[in-house]
């Protein structure tokens, strides 16, 4: 059997490669209703690759030009990898292999630094050198126990907009507000336009609410109700919050005592949270939240492990030397000196020796290398070692990207 790979252009590819993803996902519907040339506003061009085997598509992988944060606050070069799909009667003959493969070398020669995705199980990335570097938590708050300490401050204005304002609204929020916890990511143009089509094709209410002023605003949530069929009467009225966007204290606040403040509602399910996010300080009864999921959140891959290293930010003042190696991109597999004063290759010996995929569990601090050292990603003989790459890799907030692709 023979493959090829290459680029997918036109609207019918791009169509055929967007259903071929849906067919694979079984659970998602083809894409109905779309407008003459709207797949090419949900696509960046250039980048959706399709494999094909006697002239027919029958594999696609895909990516978004982005950026993402680094502890520190470096932003780098990032694909944003999504909509990996092989037709089931073509699994497992080695074709996401080939897509993933090219797809690497393709992001490699862009010189982008990092490539993330969300995965859809955890045992499909790791072989390609993709390690989990972030986690999210689902959190449930029952709002009738959800008083807040007298401390907590008030928050600035929140106030509903129309949906069809969002659309242009929350990517200049977002944009202008970017956080600077690492893990953050930028969100294409591409992404904005496919939430606005789930979202407009997805029946039932939704709403917007957004934090400060009117052309000044910091934040924003996007909620509906959920479990709608007797919400007259119910006594369990709940609403998701599906994307919040709170990235300082006071927009944090704000945007939450207007959530647990709306009438009617008896629980609010934050979708997505940062595993170290302050809900539970701000109650007076702190058992009026429950965290329902954790889940593993950005999968990261290293594409260009020297400039990784060398543009995040370490703490404190040990040194260590670790030896990276990269079967699928062998210009990374090399040796490292990291302290607090950044990272540089060196010619010594190595304390502590790791793959790629582990390495990119610890760049953004999502990990520990004793953690990895214990499930045999990290081989070393040296604890002291171990400890001392932990503090130089410790994060003070932990990485999140607060976003599903
Ligand atoms: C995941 C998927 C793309 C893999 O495609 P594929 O062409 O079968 O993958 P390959 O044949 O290249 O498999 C490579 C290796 O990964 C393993 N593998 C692939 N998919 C796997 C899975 N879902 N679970 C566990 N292992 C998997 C294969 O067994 C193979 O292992 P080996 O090298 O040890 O033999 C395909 O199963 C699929 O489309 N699944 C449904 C859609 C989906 O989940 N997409 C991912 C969205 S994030």
């Amino acid at each position: 059997m023979t493959t090829e790979i290459r680029v997918l252009n036109g609207e019918d590819e791009l169509i055929g490669a967007a259903n071929l993803f849906r067919t694979a996902m079984i659970g998602f519907p083809p894409l109905s209703n779309l407008a003459p040339g709207q797949i090419t506003t949900l696509l960046e061009p250039g980048r959706t690759i399709g494999a094909f085997v006697d002239g027919r598509l029958v594999g696609t992988a895909d990516a978004v030009t982005s950026g993402l944060t680094l502890p520190g606050g470096a932003v780098v070069g990032h694909a944003a990898v999504t909509h990996i799909g092989v037709l089931p009667s073509f699994t497992r003959k080695g074709i996401a292999t080939q897509l993933m493969q090219h797809q690497l070398r393709d992001i490699a020669a862009r010189g982008e630094v990092v490539a993330t995705l969300r995965a859809s199980e955890a045992t499909i990335y790791g072989r390609y050198g993709y390690g989990v570097a972030s986690s999210s938590q689902t959190v449930e708050v029952q709002t009738a126990r959800a008083a807040l300490r007298a401390d907590v401050g008030t928050g600035g204005p929140v106030r509903l907009i129309d949906t069809a304002e969002a659309w242009d609204l929350l990517p200049r929020i977002y944009d202008e507000n970017r956080s600077s916890r690492p893990g953050t990511i930028d969100r294409p143009e591409v992404w904005w336009q496919g939430l606005r089509l789930r979202t407009e094709s997805t029946p039932g209410a939704s709403y917007v609410a957004v934090h400060g002023k009117p052309g000044s605003e910091s934040g924003f949530a996007r909620y509906r109700p959920i479990d709608t069929q007797r919400w007259f009467v119910s006594d369990q009225r709940t609403i998701v919050v599906e994307d919040f966007f709170a990235p300082t204290m006071e927009t944090y606040i704000g945007l939450l005592r207007f959530l647990l403040g709306l009438d009617l509602i008896d629980r609010v399910t934050f979708w997505m949270l940062p595993v170290d996010d302050p809900l539970p300080w701000l109650l007076v009864d702190r058992r009026a939240v429950r965290v329902t999921a954790v889940h593993d959140e950005t999968w990261l891959r290293i594409v260009d492990v020297q400039k990784a290293l060398s543009a995040r930010r370490y703490e404190g003042d040990g040194t260590v030397t670790i030896a990276v190696k990269d079967q699928l991109l062998p210009n990374n597999s090399a040796t490292f000196g990291i302290n607090g004063v950044g990272a540089e290759p060196a010619e010594r010996r190595a304390e502590l020796n790791v793959d790629i995929e582990g390495l990119a569990a610890v760049l953004l601090g999502g990990a520990t290398w004793h953690s990895l050292a214990a499930g045999g990603l990290v081989r070393t003989d040296d604890q002291t070692a171990l400890s001392v790459a932990d503090r130089l890799f410790a994060v003070p907030n932990a990485p999140y990207a607060g976003f599903f692709f």
